[in-house]
C-alpha cells in the first residue's frame, strides 16, 4: 500500500517520518517542488530505517506526480506557513493557487485516493481541494481537530500533572481562535474534567488551545510541525488499518448541526472509505451559539475563496 505526502517542509517531512515509523504501509512517497528537498529528506528516514526497525520505504520526488501513481491516502501539506502577526486566513490568496494545481495533479493518478488536506487556512482550503478533486466529500477532508485536541489534551495533563494519553477530548469548529472545545465532552481516564479542574482554569486552558498554533508561530517565527505531522499521520493511520477511529476532522456538512455545504471540524468515524460516518453531538445552547460565530467565521472565508475562484473563471 502507498501513500503520498506533499510537500516535504517541516509538516509533510514530519508526516512522511512518523507514517514510516508506524510501519504501515509499504511506501511513502514525498512530493516537493524543490529540487532534491524530497529526495534529501526521504532518503534521511530511509537511513533511520534499520535504527528505528520500520520497512516502510520513503522515497522523494520532485514534482513528478507520476511516482503517486495508485496511492491510497494522500496528504496535502503544500502551502506557506503562517510568520508572526499573520493569521491563517492571511495565506488564502496564494495558497488555495497551490492547492488547486496539487490536487489536480494528485487525482489525475490516484483518482480513488482520500485527500487529508493539512494546509491553511485549513477548513477553506479542504474545501478548495473539494471543489478541485471533485470527488465525494467523503474522501476530501482536513487535519486539525486531532492537532487542537492534543494541545488541548496536553495542557489538561500540565494542569492535573498526569499522562497526556489518559485525556480524551473532543472540539468542533473551524481551526482559527474561534474553534470550540468541549469541556462537558472531556473526560481523564473516564472522570469528567469538569470535576477535576475549576471553570477558571479550564477556560484558560481553551484560551491557550484557541490560540495554541499561534504561541509556536510567536517562539519559533513559522509555525509548528511535530503535533502537526504526527496528527496527520494518526488520520492515515485510521484509514489504512480501517480502524474506525473517531476523531475530530474538517469534514463537508450536509445538513448535519444544522449546517449545509461547509467544511467545519466535526468527530467523524475514520476508516478504508475516508469517512464512515459523521457523528452529531447533543450541544448545549452556550455551544451552539459559539459553533454557530466559528462556522460564521469559516463561512466568510470560504465566500472569499468562491470569489478568487469565479474571478479566475472570468
Ligand atoms: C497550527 C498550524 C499548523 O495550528 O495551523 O500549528
Amino acid at each position: 500500500m502507498k501513500v503520498t505526502v506533499v510537500g516535504a517542509g517541516n509538516v509533510g517531512a514530519t508526516c512522511a517520518n512518523v507514517i514510516a515509523q508506524k510501519d504501515i504501509v509499504n511506501k511513502v512517497v514525498l512530493v516537493d517542488i524543490k529540487e532534491g528537498t524530497s529526495e534529501g529528506k526521504s532518503l534521511d528516514v530511509w537511513e533511520a530505517a534499520p535504527i528505528n526497525e520500520y520497512s516502510t520505504r520513503v522515497v522523494g520526488s520532485t514534482n513528478d506526480y507520476t511516482q503517486t501513481k495508485d496511492s491510497e491516502v494522500v496528504v496535502i501539506t503544500s502551502g506557506l506557513p503562517r510568520k508572526p502577526g499573520m493569521s491563517r486566513d492571511d495565506l488564502i490568496a496564494t495558497n488555495a493557487g497551490i492547492v488547486r494545481s496539487v490536487t489536480d495533479s494528485v487525482i489525475k493518478y490516484s483518482p480513488n485516493a482520500k485527500i487529508i488536506v493539512v494546509s491553511n487556512p485549513l477548513d477553506v482550503m479542504t474545501y478548495c481541494a473539494y471543489l478541485t478533486a471533485k470527488v465525494d466529500s467523503k474522501r476530501v477532508f482536513g487535519m486539525a481537530g486531532i492537532l487542537d485536541t492534543a494541545r488541548y489534551r496536553a495542557f489538561i495533563a500540565d494542569a492535573l500533572n498526569c499522562s497526556p494519553k489518559d485525556i480524551q477530548g473532543m472540539l468542533l469548529g473551524g481551526h482559527g481562535d474561534t474553534m470550540v472545545p468541549l469541556p462537558r465532552y472531556t473526560t481523564v481516564a473516564g472522570i469528567p474534567l469538569t470535576e477535576l479542574l475549576p471553570k477558571e482554569k479550564i477556560d484558560a486552558i481553551i484560551e491557550r488551545t484557541k490560540n495554541g498554533g499561534g504561541e509556536i508561530v510567536n517562539l519559533l517565527g513559522t509555525s509548528a510541525w511535530y503535533a502537526p505531522g504526527a496528527a496527520a499521520a494518526q488520520m492515515v493511520e485510521a484509514i489504512v488499518k480501517n480502524e474506525n477511529r473517531i476523531y475530530p476532522c474538517c469534514a463537508l456538512l450536509n445538513g448535519e448541526y444544522g449546517y449545509k455545504g461547509i467544511y467545519l471540524g466535526v468527530p467523524v468515524m475514520l476508516g478504508k472509505n475516508g469517512i464512515e460516518k459523521i457523528i452529531e453531538l447533543k450541544l448545549d445552547a452556550a455551544e451552539k451559539a459559539l459553533l454557530d460565530s466559528s462556522a460564521n467565521a469559516v463561512r466568510q472565508v470560504m465566500d472569499v475563496l468562491d470569489k478568487q475562484l469565479s474571478a479566475v473563471a472570468k
